[in-house]
């Protein structure tokens, strides 16, 4: 008998396996959703900021040709608010009052045959308002700071006497603008009722807490609602709430008892999924002459909507970023009448590092000392605030190798002092970070006569690549050749699943499937195990490799037997396992993990043995800055990647990528403006810059670093990591290139050259 030798194609370059039904445009996302009967909604959004609505004239409206249904506060039911998801509760249901709290608040639906006749009654109604004074600066004396659970604060040591006591300080105010979701996907929503059960194609990254919500919402079983999203557009966070338009959509298919869509358009989505809200942040540093840190101490402000809660973890990576005996942080929100706030990559960690990695690099010329130097002085060998080893940490590595790489020995130290003809050149770096992440997660895996396995969990793949990579993990698991392996997921209906969200997806989800793949194995081998017949009978999990569709005795290649024949010989047609993923730091005696086809014991260091460490960058990076017309030119970033076990080099280095790409938009580009009444102004990609692939040049990652110690899978959450420290690498190189310290996001031209647009016209 012929034997192939086990090799793992997680570790391997792999291209997705959903790539082609993309590419070919047939891939079914939830804007493609079209159904017998289908009625269109369309949105009628408040053009005030703040107040009240008095009167609403709709007859036009309900007449219009073709118009099934026109919503509104004074006709909707009363929505029940629904459960908190993993990440907190949802946003209040819409339409439960005369209520204005933002501009762009949904007011009224239409719901017609066509989405032409929806979107034409719905310019038809005619709102009268009542206006008052909208809250549109955190000084506004009517607002009060708002605490979040999440961040509360935190001081160690003396943090007010090392600063007083402190040689060299920085003492600096960093701000950071609102940013939206720029998805290409726009969001849609279908619903369909039958009987008392729901059923919603829905944009978002978390099928089961829209399941739950809608749930809720309408006071029916979670059992009778199902949620389904094959396929996401990108979300990068906006997809995390489940948006009041979706309640919406299914209470008009309610009244109407027809399938409803409603397509949110580019204007929209600027006020109905969610942003990243603004920030004003305070550092203060001290250190001394040599460089060695003696005290941080971080306070963030960041805007919050006019009702509801939001996990905004700026100031939270503060405390473990560096070996530095007193640090102190506090995050407050502020209550603004903005549109609901929400995710986006890395939230408040990737403003938190701007101005963290801002000021550390402002120190480094304070205490003349390379940028570099500096952050290796004061690495944080293990937690800074437990004193506990971490559970791995490549971040030395990340700044050895990051630094070769690029070449950052070459740097002038002086800024100003490199320059490409008349252009000024700059070297900037930054530390990043992202803490670890791992919600509950369970996962369902089959082996069919056929000799196929089909895995799933009710999870969602926004772009990151879940489809792929828990495919690779699968077939590793079961020895099952990848070409007929099949991962399931965006469907409520399969396994519970958390949101694709805070960069713990492939940490849960992975960990989900292995277990249950493994159990699967397990499953097997008792089977074939008492059975006479079988040519593996007597096997022992730990003595078997599994590979082409079956079981083997280790180094015993004859002893081979497919689960196409074990299941055939016991009268079955397939094998399912359940299982769920293990909680880092809490394996069970069972817990195993499997390479090359064979399967070893897994324990995790207790959690009181280890600080559980997550994900860590090092970006360095180059900008060209135009000294006359002060335009700015990323040319050259090296990001070097501590992202634990890599399962696809290819797609992790994808998101790689992407983070960065927003986190030169974040830098250079993005800004969502409202005039002076607090009215959005941008609105499209035109007025909201985003980086596109002329502001992308040559990119480079590398991925360093080990397993974590802490999880069976030895994954970190990577899809957020490298924004973090990113805005700041590029703040830091432009101040190197051109001497100008610009501590507000992004860095425009009119900062740069030394006018500040948020400080007036003068
Ligand atoms: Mo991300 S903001 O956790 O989708």
């Amino acid at each position: 008998m012929s034997t192939t030798k086990a090799i793992d194609v997680v570790g391997t370059a792999r291209d997705r396996v959903d790539g082609r039904l993309k590419v070919m445009g047939t891939a079914t996302y939830p804007i493609d959703v079209h159904l017998p009967g289908l009625a269109h909604a369309a949105l009628v959004q408040s053009t005030i900021v703040s107040g009240r609505i008095r009167d609403m004239a709709v007859v036009a409206a309900e007449r219009a040709p073709g118009v099934l249904a026109v919503i509104t506060h004074l006709n909707t039911p009363l929505l029940a608010q629904g459960p908190a998801t993993e990440i907190g509760p949802q946003p209040s249901p819409p339409f439960q009052s005369d209520a204005v709290l933002h501009y762009g608040q949904h007011v009224a639906m239409v719901v017609a045959e066509t989405r032409e006749q929806a979107n034409a009654a719905a310019a038809l109604i005619e709102v009268t308002y009542e206006r008052d004074t909208p809250l549109l600066s955190f000084d506004d004396p009517r607002t009060s700071p708002v605490f979040h659970p999440w961040t509360p604060d935190y001081e160690r040591g003396n943090v007010r006497g090392a600063l007083a006591a402190a040689d060299v300080q920085v003492n600096e105010t960093y701000s950071t603008a609102e940013n939206t979701n720029n998805p290409i996907g726009l969001f849609a929503t279908v619903a369909v009722w039958n009987g008392d059960e729901l059923t919603v194609h829905d944009t978002t990254q978390n099928p089961h807490g829209a399941r739950d919500s809608l749930a809720g919402t309408f006071g029916i079983d979670p059992a009778g609602v199902r949620v389904l999203v094959p396929f996401v557009g990108g979300a990068f966070g906006a997809g995390l709430r489940v948006w009041p338009h979706v309640r919406l959509v299914a209470l008009a298919a309610r009244i109407t008892k027809r399938p409803v869509k409603l397509e949110l358009t580019r204007a929209q989505m600027f006020t109905s999924v969610g942003h990243r809200p603004n920030t004003i942040q305070q550092l203060s540093i001290g250190a001394s002459r040599d460089g060695q840190l003696a005290a941080i101490k971080h306070v963030s402000r960041s805007s919050l909507g006019m009702e509801g809660e939001l996990i905004n973890l700026i100031t939270h990576g503060t405390p473990t970023a560096y070996a530095c005996p007193n640090v102190s942080t506090r995050s407050t929100q502020v209550r603004q009448s903005i549109p609901i706030p929400g995710w986006m990559r890395a939230p408040g960690e990737a403003e938190g590092s701007f101005a963290l990695e801002s000021a550390i690099d402002e120190l480094s010329y304070a205490v003349g000392i390379d940028p570099l130097e500096l952050r290796l002085k004061n690495h944080a060998h293990v937690h800074p605030g437990t004193g506990l080893p971490w559970s791995s940490n490549g971040l030395l590595e990340c700044y050895r190798q990051g630094a070769e790489r690029f070449g950052w020995s070459a740097r002038s130290p002086v800024p100003r002092s490199m320059r490409n003809g008349r252009i000024l050149v700059g070297y900037g770096m930054a530390r990043g970070a992202l803490g670890a992440y791992q919600p509950p997660c369970k996962a369902i895996a089959t082996i069919r006569q056929d000799g196929t396995a089909f895995v799933r969990s009710g999870a969602t793949d926004i772009g990151p690549g879940p489809y792929t990579v828990m495919t690779m993990l699968a077939a590793d698991c079961l020895g099952v050749p990848i070409e007929r392996v099949r991962f399931g997921l965006g469907d409520s209906a399969m396994p519970k699943a958390p949101q694709e969200g805070g960069s713990g997806l492939t940490g849960a989800l992975g960990n989900a499937v292995q277990a249950a793949c493994v159990d699967l194995v397990r499953a097997f081998v008792n089977l074939a195990s008492n059975d006479g017949a079988s040519p593996v009978k007597g096997c022992r999990l730990e003595g078997i490799t599994v590979r082409d569709g079956g079981i083997q005795i280790t180094g015993d290649p004859a002893r081979f037997e497919t689960y196409a024949a074990i299941l055939t010989r016991h009268g079955l047609d397939e094998l399912t396992i359940e299982a769920e993923s293990a909680p880092p730091g809490k394996t069970s005696a069972t817990t195993m993990i499997a390479r090359e086809g064979r399967f070893l014991p897994f324990t995790a260091p207790s959690t009181g043995a280890r600080a559980h460490a997550g994900g860590y960058a090092a970006h360095f990076v180059e900008v060209h800055v135009d000294p006359d017309l002060g335009t700015v030119r990323v040319t050259r970033v090296i990001s070097a990647i501590d992202g634990g076990r890599i399962l696809n080099p290819k797609t992790a280095r994808s998101q790689i990528i992407g983070g960065i790409a927003m986190g030169i938009g974040m830098g250079l580009l993005e800004e969502t403006v409202s005039d002076r009444t607090g009215r959005l102004v941008t609105t499209s990609l035109a007025e909201y810059v985003v980086a596109v692939n002329a502001d992308v040049r040559d990119v480079d990652v590398l991925f360093v670093g080990e397993p974590d110690s802490m999880t069976p899978l030895g994954t970190k959450g990577i899809g957020e990591l490298s924004i973090t420290g990113m805005a700041a690498a590029i703040a830091n190189a432009v101040y190197h290139a051109t001497g100008t310290r610009v501590r507000s996001l992004p860095i425009s031209i009119e900062k740069l050259l030394g006018h500040d647009p948020s400080k007036g016209d003068q």
